[in-house]
């Protein structure tokens, strides 16, 4: 391994490194891997998935290497990215060049801070789409801290915040029938589309839980 960067926070400490086996670039926070830059297809499909209905407003928890974003940028329909990303070192390590940088395209803002802070002070119904990818999912979390993100209460919060046929998705790493069940509750119904991924050399399976806001639910 070769590290790229390393910053510290009250939530610990977060690396980029290279690994000398594959190439690949890889995040680690408090020693525990986030994601590289080989398997990304649940991240984009955590795009496509918002990107069904009238993608023009989209929120996204979680920067990350930016694969959501990204594939959020490659619609011409949307208009507007505002993306939540706690880790402010991981945002000056894009600007710095140090990763592959999503964030020079004039469609996107970057709000530093927690992403339940950043969706609460949102307008009501202002959104198409709101994305959420902060952790490992509800089950095998990087900071405990984000356990509320996957629950009922900010679950309301994200469906008040988006428009009549706007959508909510959630990454997860592994199933969650807590998960499916609090979207469906809030949502009055929940897609889940299990993504297949080869990751440095097993086979897994990572989730996406889709939740579609209804008319008048807000
Ligand atoms: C798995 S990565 C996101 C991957 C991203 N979807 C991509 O395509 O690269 C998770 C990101 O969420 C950030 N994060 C963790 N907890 C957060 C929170 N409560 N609010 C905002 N960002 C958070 C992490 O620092 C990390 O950048």
């Amino acid at each position: 391994m070769s590290e790229v960067a390393r910053a510290v926070s009250e939530r610990g400490e977060l690396v980029l490194r290279r690994r000398e086996v594959d190439g690949a670039l890889e995040l680690r926070a408090n020693g525990v891997f986030v994601m590289d830059d080989r398997e990304t297809s649940s991240e984009e499909l955590l795009a496509n998935a918002a990107l069904s209905g009238n993608p023009d407003r989209v929120l996204v928890g979680g920067l990350g290497l930016g694969y959501t974003v990204r594939a959020l940028l490659a619609d011409v329909r949307v208009g507007e990215v505002v993306v939540a990303e706690i880790e402010p070192a991981l945002v000056q390590w894009m600007r710095d060049g140090l990763l592959p940088s999503v964030l020079d395209d004039p469609r996107v803002t970057v709000a530093v801070g927690d992403v339940r802070e950043v969706v609460t002070g949102q307008a009501d119904a202002s959104y198409d789409g709101i994305l959420l990818d902060v952790d490992n999912g509800p089950d095998f979390l990087v900071y405990d801290a984000n356990s509320v993100i996957y629950r009922t209460g900010f679950l309301q919060v994200c469906r008040d915040k988006l428009r009549a046929g706007g959508v909510l998705t959630v990454w997860s790493s592994s199933a969650s029938p807590e998960l499916e069940g609090a979207i469906g509750n809030v949502f009055g119904g929940c897609v889940v589309s299990p993504v297949p991924v080869e990751l440095q050399g097993r086979d897994e399976t990572y989730y996406v839980y889709q939740g579609t806001a209804q008319s008048g639910s807000s």
